[in-house]
């Protein structure tokens, strides 16, 4: 039990934490939105969550704030540049690339930007009715970003230029054989071993990436890939982080957002097929080798790499023992915050950040991954 003096220090220096954070994030145009009423919510001293349910929060709104950052790069160039999802001015010869896959793709990506933005702005305004530290990672927006046609030139917190991607989600979600919560040395074959063996850009980087045109639509391939891998990532998270919340409310969070990330993950993981298929399959970039293979050519690889099978195949869930059931996976609880870093590291999306953006990410990582159901 705390003192009520102890008590009302914390609450004085929360009141305080948020005045402050209001008025240093009245400068990011994400924050200042929240200005309506947060102080009001403060006022509620006897709402506190769990430290684990704060911790978890906390690190799921720096995943959003990555991912609002990432996807407003690909709005800036490919997507609808407007008021909601504003920066940018659109680059003409990337959206025509993009739009080969589905003539609405610029929609879905500017409403897949909508829909990050809104994440990290609902969970840190969450976390301040509930007096509790929101995330602001605008001092590490550091990164360059593309200098080409379309783009806002803003400082970046991702790097969209040098990624590795893992597609073995495609066969993950595809397997009936294999579970990797219960084959964890189980090896899922990627759908397009190249994006695995090198750096790509999924943007174009200057205007000199808008030729030829087997390069640019090898740079919207790689684009639509990185964003279903981006997104099966968030379908993880959330489930994963649920099993360890303690209050029903932010459990309520977790598997409402969840699932909208799941959504996100549906249509690009659809969409990518396109970039795999004919008639835009097989396909070798000229100017790096990068190779697209037609996974629906004869014989490929049967139907783990089929580009119409998009549900999720029932696999081994919980026990071999039970029969086997279509679900998300992974799911598994422990360490999923420190392996989301893991996986954001690997892919390259941090290359060129600082040294204290990757410590604070592990921070936040290490005290999610902590939380306890019930305790505290
Ligand atoms: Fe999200
Ligand atoms: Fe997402």
């Amino acid at each position: 039990m705390h003192s009520s003096e102890s008590c009302l220090r914390r609450s004085r220096s929360r009141r305080s934490f948020l005045k402050r954070g209001l008025t240093a994030g009245a400068a990011s145009a994400g924050m200042s939105l929240l200005a309506g009423n947060p102080v009001a919510y403060a006022e509620d001293e006897h709402n506190h969550l769990t430290r684990g349910d704060v911790a978890m929060l906390r690190f799921a709104a720096a995943a959003e704030i990555l991912e609002s950052d990432l996807w407003t790069q690909y709005n800036e160039l490919g997507g609808i540049q407007n008021n909601e999802v504003p920066g940018g001015s659109g680059n003409p010869v990337y959206t025509s690339m993009l739009k080969k896959f589905d003539k609405d793709l610029p929609q879905y990506i500017h409403d897949n930007a909508d829909d990050e933005i809104s994440h990290f702005m609902f969970l840190n305004a969450y976390l301040m009715s509930k007096s509790a530290e929101p995330v602001n990672l605008d001092a590490f927006r550091t990164l360059p970003g593309s200098s080409a046609t379309g783009s806002s030139g803003q400082p970046r917190l991702t790097n969209l230029t040098q990624l590795t991607i893992d597609t073995s989600w495609w066969t993950r979600y595809r397997s009936s054989a294999a579970n990797p919560d219960l084959n964890p040395n189980f090896v899922f074959p990627p759908a397009v071993p190249g994006l695995n063996a090198g750096q790509f850009t999924a943007i174009p980087r200057t205007n000199s990436d808008l030729a030829p045109d087997a390069h640019v639509q090898a740079i919207a391939n790689t684009a639509v890939l990185h964003m279903a891998t981006i997104e099966q990532g968030g379908t993880t998270l959330y489930p994963a982080m649920a099993q360890r919340a303690t209050s029903v409310e932010v459990l309520r969070i977790m598997i409402s957002i969840g699932p909208t990330e799941t959504m996100h993950f549906q249509t690009w993981s659809d969409k990518a097929g396109a970039a795999v298929s004919m008639p835009l399959a097989p396909l070798t970039d000229p100017t790096n080798g990068l190779t697209f293979p037609d996974l629906d050519a004869t014989p490929f690889g049967g139907e783990d790499f089929s580009t119409n099978l998009i549900m999720p195949e029932p696999c081994p869930f919980l026990s071999v023992n039970l029969p086997k059931c279509s679900v998300i996976r992974p799911t598994e609880t422990r360490g999923i915050a420190m392996g989301v870093v893991a996986f954001l590291s690997a892919m390259g999306l941090f290359i060129g950040q600082s040294p204290q953006f990757v410590d604070f990410m592990r921070q936040l990582a290490t005290e999610a991954d902590a939380a306890k159901r019930n305790r505290d």
